[in-house]
C-alpha cells in the first residue's frame, strides 16, 4: 500500500476520504486542514488519530512518511500546498482546477519536471460509464465525421463559500469538467474561442454565473457550450445534455442514457461500455498505476493545460468581445 497525505477535508475531501478509506492502492497517512472542525469530523469519521492530524502542512510533511500528497483545497492554495509536497519529493495528485492562474498551473508543471514527480489533476468527470461509452462509440466510427457538437448545461446550486465570490465561477470552478471532456470526446486541443458572459438579473453569485461560449478543436471540429450555475428549474445533470453531429447520424448523452439516430431512425439506446470503477476510485488506481509504470497519466498536470488554458480564454474572449487564441494563453 502507498501512503498519501490528504490536504482539505472539507467539502469534497470527505468524498476523497472515504475513497482512500476504500481503496486497495493508498492508505491515508496523514490529514491536514487549517479547519479544525472539519479536520476533527474527518478524523473521527475515518479512525485517524490525533498524532496525524495537522493544520499546518509543513508540519505535516517533516513529520509524515508517505509517498503522495492529495490536494483537495480551493484552486488559489494550490500551488503553495503542491510545490510544498512536490518539493520533499511526493508525487502529487490535485482536484481541479490545476491552479488559480496560468502563470502557477505552469509553475507547478515545471516543478513536478524538475523533481521528477507525478503530477495529475482529478479530472474525475472522464472516468464515468456515460463519458466512457461515448468516447468508444466516437472512436468506433460508427457517427462518420464528427462534425460539431452541442452542450447544454444548466443546475442552480447555492454553495455559499469561495464559488460565490469569485470571478465567473462557472467557467473557472466548473467548466473545466466539460472542457476537458470535449478534449477526451474530440481527442484534439482547443485552439480557439470566442465566449459571451451573462449575469441574469437573479444572479446570487458576486461574479457572472451563465456563459455562451463556441470552442474551436485543432482539425476542425466546433462545440457550442451554454453553461449556467443560476438556473431556476429544469435542470440538467452535471454532465449536462451532449448532441454530437457526425456524417451517419446524431449521438445524444443525456441524464438517461446514450442514445444513437442513424439518419432518421428512432433513437436507439447505445450500450453502456463496462467501467466498473468511477471517479475518484479509478483517479485513484490511475494515479498509482503511473507511479508503478512511470508513464505519464492522462489527465497529467502537463496535458491538462489545455483544458485550464481553455477556462481563461473563455474569460478573457468574453471580457474583451473577441476570438482568442488559447495560443495568446500558453505557448
Ligand atoms: N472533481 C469534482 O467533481 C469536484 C467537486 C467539488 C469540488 N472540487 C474541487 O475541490 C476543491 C475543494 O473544493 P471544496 O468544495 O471541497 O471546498 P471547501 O471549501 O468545501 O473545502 C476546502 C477545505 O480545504 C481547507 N483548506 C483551505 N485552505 C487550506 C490550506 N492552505 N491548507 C489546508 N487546508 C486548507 C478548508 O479549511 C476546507 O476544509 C476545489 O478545487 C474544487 O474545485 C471538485
Amino acid at each position: 500500500m502507498r501512503r498519501i497525505i490528504q490536504v482539505g477535508v472539507g467539502g469534497m475531501g470527505g468524498t476523497w476520504t472515504e475513497r482512500v478509506a476504500a481503496s486497495k492502492r493508498w492508505e491515508a497517512a496523514a490529514y491536514v486542514d487549517v479547519n479544525r472542525k472539519n479536520l476533527i469530523a474527518a478524523a473521527a469519521r475515518h479512525g485517524m488519530p490525533k498524532s496525524r492530524c495537522f493544520t499546518d502542512l509543513e508540519e505535516a510533511l517533516r513529520h509524515t512518511e508517505a509517498d503522495a500528497l492529495l490536494d483537495v483545497t480551493p484552486q488559489q492554495f494550490r500551488r503553495k500546498v503542491c510545490t510544498a509536497a512536490l518539493r520533499r519529493g511526493l508525487h502529487v495528485l490535485c482536484e481541479k482546477p490545476l491552479a488559480d492562474s496560468l502563470r502557477n498551473a505552469v509553475a507547478l508543471v515545471e516543478t513536478a519536471a524538475k523533481e521528477k514527480r507525478v503530477l495529475m489533476v482529478a479530472q474525475n468527470y472522464r472516468y464515468q460509464v456515460g463519458a466512457q461509452t461515448v468516447k468508444q462509440f466516437l472512436h468506433s466510427g460508427k457517427l462518420g465525421t464528427l462534425g460539431y457538437i452541442g452542450v447544454s448545461f444548466h443546475k442552480g446550486p447555492h454553495f455559499g463559500g469561495f464559488r460565490e465570490q469569485m470571478a465567473y465561477p462557472l467557467v473557472l470552478d466548473m467548466s473545466i469538467h466539460h472542457f476537458d471532456l470535449m478534449r477526451l470526446f474530440v481527442g484534439k486541443d482547443v485552439r480557439a474561442v470566442q465566449a459571451a458572459s451573462i449575469n441574469a438579473p437573479w444572479n446570487w453569485n458576486k461574479g457572472d454565473a451563465t456563459v455562451m461560449t463556441q470552442l474551436e478543436f485543432i482539425g476542425g471540429v466546433v462545440v457550442n457550450y451554454f453553461g449556467s450555475w443560476v438556473s431556476q428549474g429544469a435542470e440538467t445533470s452535471w454532465n449536462g445534455d451532449w448532441r454530437f453531429e457526425g456524417s451517419n447520424g446524431v449521438l445524444l448523452w443525456r441524464q438517461d442514457g446514450v442514445f444513437f439516430s442513424d439518419k432518421g431512425t428512432e433513437m436507439t439506446p447505445v450500450p453502456l461500455v463496462d467501467f466498473p470503477v468511477e471517479h475518484q476510485a479509478y483517479l485513484l488506481e490511475a494515479f498509482a498505476d503511473a507511479l508503478d509504470s512511470g508513464k505519464e497519466p492522462e489527465t497529467s498536470g502537463k496535458r491538462n493545460l489545455n483544458s485550464l488554458a481553455t477556462t481563461y480564454a473563455v474569460v478573457k474572449a468574453a471580457r474583451e468581445r473577441r476570438r482568442v487564441q488559447v495560443t495568446e494563453l500558453i505557448k
